[in-house]
C-alpha cells in the first residue's frame, strides 16, 4: 500500500540540513506549506507528489520506536473500525536538530480542493449538508468500534473538518471520506493510552508545561474520545472557517443523524450556546498557546538554544 510514498532520503536530508526555522522561504531548499496543525507544520518538498508533516520532537530512536508502535496501532484498529485512513508511513531524518531527532509523517499530497476545511469554505447548503453527513459516518463507525470492543480498545479521533479529505474515487461530498491527520494516535488498551503523552508537551513552552500537564492535558485526551465533543469541536470550527451560517444546520443535522445512528446511546441533543461558548474558549487558548510558543522561541533565542519548531505566521480565528 506504501509503494507510492517512495521517499528520496538524501534530499529529505538536505532538506533538514538546510531548512531556515525562522524563515522558512530562505531555506536551501524551500518547502510549500501545506498547512499548520497546532503543533507541525505539512510541507511540499520538491514535487515528488508527497506531503511531509515535520515532528522535531523525539529524543531518542527508542522514542521514535515506542511512537511508531502506537502509530501502527492506531492506523490498525482504526482500519478495523471501517474507517479509511490515508496512506502513510514515519521516516526519520538522518539530519538530527540540535539534541532532536526529526520524525516526518509522509503522505500523498492531497489536493487543496479535497480536504474538508477547502470543501466547507465554498459549500452550498446541501454540499455542506453531505460532508457532515459523511464525517458523521465516520465517526459514528468510531463511536461503535469503542462500544463493541468496551475494555479491551478505545479509539480518539479529531474529528475536525480540516482532517478529513474526500478519496480519490468519491466522485462528491456524498462519497468516502479519509482521514489524514494521524500523528496523534489516541489509542486505548485496556484503559491505558498507549501514546507516551508527555510527547504532546515537547511543543508546549517549558514555562507552560507543568500547568498544562497538571490542568489540561487529560482533559484535552478524553475529549477525543467522547464522540459528543467530538461533534461540537466540528461544528464549533464553521466559526474558523468562517461559515457560521451552517452552525444551526450543522447542529440539527448532526442530532438527527446522531439519534438514528446511535440510537441507544445518552446523546443529549446538541445546542448552539455550548457550541459557541466551546469556541470562544477554544480560540483564545490556541491564540493564547501560539503567543506563548513564539515567546518559547525568543526565549530559545536569547539564550541561544535552537528553536527546533516551524511556526505559522497570525493565523485568524
Ligand atoms: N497529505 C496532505 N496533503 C496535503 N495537505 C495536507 C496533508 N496533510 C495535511 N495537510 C494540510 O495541513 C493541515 C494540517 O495538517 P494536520 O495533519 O491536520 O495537522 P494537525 O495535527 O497539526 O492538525 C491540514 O488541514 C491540511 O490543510
Ligand atoms: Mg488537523
Amino acid at each position: 500500500m506504501n509503494d507510492m510514498l517512495a521517499v528520496d532520503m538524501e534530499r529529505l536530508d538536505a532538506f533538514e540540513a538546510g531548512l531556515d526555522l525562522l524563515h522558512p522561504e530562505r531555506s536551501a531548499l524551500p518547502p510549500q506549506i501545506l498547512g499548520y496543525g497546532e503543533i507541525s507544520a505539512v510541507l511540499a518538498i520538491g514535487d515528488d507528489g508527497l506531503a511531509y508533516k515535520r515532528m522535531p520532537m523525539f529524543h531518542s530512536e527508542e522514542e521514535i520506536d515506542a511512537y511508531r508502535y502506537v502509530f501502527d496501532r492506531y492506523v490498525e484498529q482504526l482500519t478495523i473500525a471501517g474507517v479509511t485512513v490515508t496512506p502513510s508511513r514515519l521516516v526519520t531524518a538522518r539530519q538530527r536538530r540540535g539534541a532532536y531527532h526529526v520524525l516526518y509523517l509522509v503522505q500523498p499530497r492531497l489536493p487543496a480542493g479535497a480536504i474538508g476545511n477547502q470543501l466547507v469554505r465554498t459549500a452550498d447548503q446541501v454540499g455542506a449538508r453531505a460532508l457532515l453527513t459523511a464525517v458523521l459516518r465516520e465517526l459514528v463507525k468510531v463511536q461503535r468500534f469503542n462500544v463493541a470492543h468496551a475494555g479491551a480498545w478505545a479509539l480518539g479521533i479529531d474529528g475536525q473538518i480540516s482532517n478529513w479529505a474526500l478519496t480519490p474515487q468519491a466522485a462528491d461530498t456524498e462519497g468516502a471520506l479519509s482521514y489524514f491527520d494521524i500523528t496523534t494516535p489516541l489509542i486505548r488498551q485496556a484503559g491505558v493510552e498507549l501514546l507516551d503523552a508527555e510527547l504532546f508537551l515537547r511543543s508546549a513552552p517549558s514555562f507552560l508545561r507543568w500547568v498544562l500537564r497538571r490542568f489540561f492535558l487529560q482533559d484535552v485526551l478524553d475529549r477525543y474520545y467522547d464522540v459528543r465533543r467530538v461533534v461540537i469541536d466540528l461544528i464549533a470550527n464553521l466559526h474558523k472557517e468562517g461559515r457560521t451560517d451552517l452552525i444551526d444546520a450543522w447542529i440539527e443535522h448532526a442530532n438527527e443523524v446522531l439519534h438514528n445512528l446511535l440510537p441507544n446511546s445518552a446523546f443529549p441533543p446538541l445546542q448552539r450556546r455550548e457550541i459557541d461558548a466551546y469556541y470562544r474558549d477554544d480560540a483564545f487558548i490556541w491564540r493564547f498557546y501560539l503567543a506563548a510558543r513564539r515567546i518559547d522561541r525568543t526565549l530559545h533565542r536569547w539564550t541561544g538554544r535552537e528553536y527546533p519548531f516551524l511556526l505559522p505566521g497570525r493565523i485568524r480565528r
